[in-house]
């Protein structure tokens, strides 16, 4: 999920050919052409460059480049909104069954290449995240926090670090869970629990009467681990294949100050454990690839997480255990996938509902009417499953 691998680019510096690193959290290839642009370049210009696949080294004042990339986000909108109208009056924007999944893989698309677009805006920093540019603030905690220590000149486009500088103030302000009393403090592509409607769920469900093992499966920050062992769960291991999730998880469990949550990297299941009375999981609730590693926290493709999950659970469930699945409905709204199809992957695994708790979220994009997918999102609602082995009342 990571970039483990180092990139190289070659570019031209007017006169002089130069190699350096190249930084893409979202794993974009190296740019193929570089312009320099400084403070004189226009909007229309830069979008111009852009679209046509040219990226540009930014020289100019530091907070012009951000400037540039708002009117490049306008100019971007402005284009969606003419496609959009034109394909409504051709009469292609039909309301058949078929038009929401596809308005969903519109929008996917739709922001691929607004991604593509505004990440063609690039600096140069030297050793350790430095800029040389006029008002360049300094990055350097922010950006060795979120992409490691770097020890040579790189590339990096404006808006990856956009990405790092926000990360860094979520995870100094944290995410404050206010039916837990406590905050949360998200590291750099974990995923921040800010839509955390389901946290209410995971206190609301009564605890099996055996508890001293859970696993919390894709732990993220360690939000649910953390509830758990609050709960009075006597040993909680918390799983993540992302070593970031796992180094976040880290310190807000060491923040809190909690003995007994041990972390784990790993894919699904924890190895050397016995069998435990609980294992919770809340997966990427969106059945499509991801297209950045930024992303594997949200989409799932052909939901592999949640049918792994689902195959392999009872392989690690105490006879009398409980699976706690916390699952969006909106993948369904969307008809990503069906309700029927969720029911007989808990069949063919062996597993029964006991009973389901819902909650609907109420995040802004749950309420904005100008959203395409408004109807599939307003309607959506999270669920916590939860699931028994089928044998034991058999
Ligand atoms: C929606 S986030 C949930 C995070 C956290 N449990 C919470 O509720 O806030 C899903 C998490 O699953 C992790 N994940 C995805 N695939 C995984 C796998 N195969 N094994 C372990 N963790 C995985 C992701 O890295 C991410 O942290």
């Amino acid at each position: 999920m990571l970039q483990t691998e180092k990139h190289y680019v070659q570019w031209q510096d007017n006169e002089t050919s130069r190699n350096s690193r190249w930084l893409s959290e979202s794993n974009q290839p190296p740019p193929a052409r570089i312009v320099i642009v400084d403070d004189q370049t226009t909007a229309d210009q830069a979008y111009r460059f852009a679209c046509e696949g040219t990226s540009m080294l930014w020289r100019g004042d530091f907070h012009n480049a951000r400037q540039l990339l708002q009117a490049m986000t306008r100019r971007i909108e402005r284009t969606e909104q003419r496609k959009a109208s034109k394909a409504a009056k051709s009469g292609k924007a039909s309301t058949d069954a078929t038009a929401i999944p596809n308005l969903f893989h519109l929008q996917r698309q739709a922001q691929g290449q607004r991604s593509r677009i505004l990440s063609r805006v690039l600096l140069e920093l030297d050793a350790g995240y430095s800029s040389r540019l006029r008002r360049a603030p300094d990055f350097s905690a922010a950006c060795t926090a979120a992409f490691g220590e770097l020890d040579e000149h790189c590339l990096i486009s404006f808006r990856d670090l956009q990405g790092a500088l926000g990360a860094a103030q979520w995870r100094e302000k944290g995410v404050p869970i206010s039916s837990l009393d406590l905050s949360i403090f998200p590291h750099y592509g974990v995923f921040a629990p800010t839509r955390h409607e389901y946290v209410q769920l995971m206190l609301d469900a009564p605890l099996p009467d055996t508890h001293d093992l859970a696993f919390d499966i894709g732990t993220g920050t360690g939000l649910l681990a953390i509830i758990l062992a609050q709960r009075g769960v006597q040993q909680v291991v918390a799983i993540d294949l992302n070593p970031r999730a796992l180094a976040c998880a880290a310190d807000n469990i060491q923040r809190l100050e909690l003995t007994n949550v041990q972390l784990q990297q790993a894919d699904l299941f924890p190895t050397e454990q016995p069998l435990a009375n609980l294992i919770v999981c809340n997966p990427p609730w969106l059945p499509a690839k991801p297209s950045s590693p930024l992303e594997y926290a949200v989409y799932d493709a052909n939901s592999a997480m949640l049918r792994g999950f689902l195959q392999g659970v009872s392989k690690h469930l105490a006879a009398q255990g409980e699976v706690w699945l916390i699952l969006s409905d909106l993948a369904e709204h969307l008809q990503l996938r069906s309700r029927e199809e969720l029911l007989s992957w808990f069949s063919e695994a062996g597993l029964m509902v006991k009973y389901r708790l819902d909650t609907q979220p109420k995040h802004g994009r749950s309420q904005d009417a100008t959203d395409p997918l408004f109807a599939a999102r307003s309607a959506e609602i999270t669920s916590l499953w939860c699931l028994t082995l089928r044998q034991q009342t058999e």
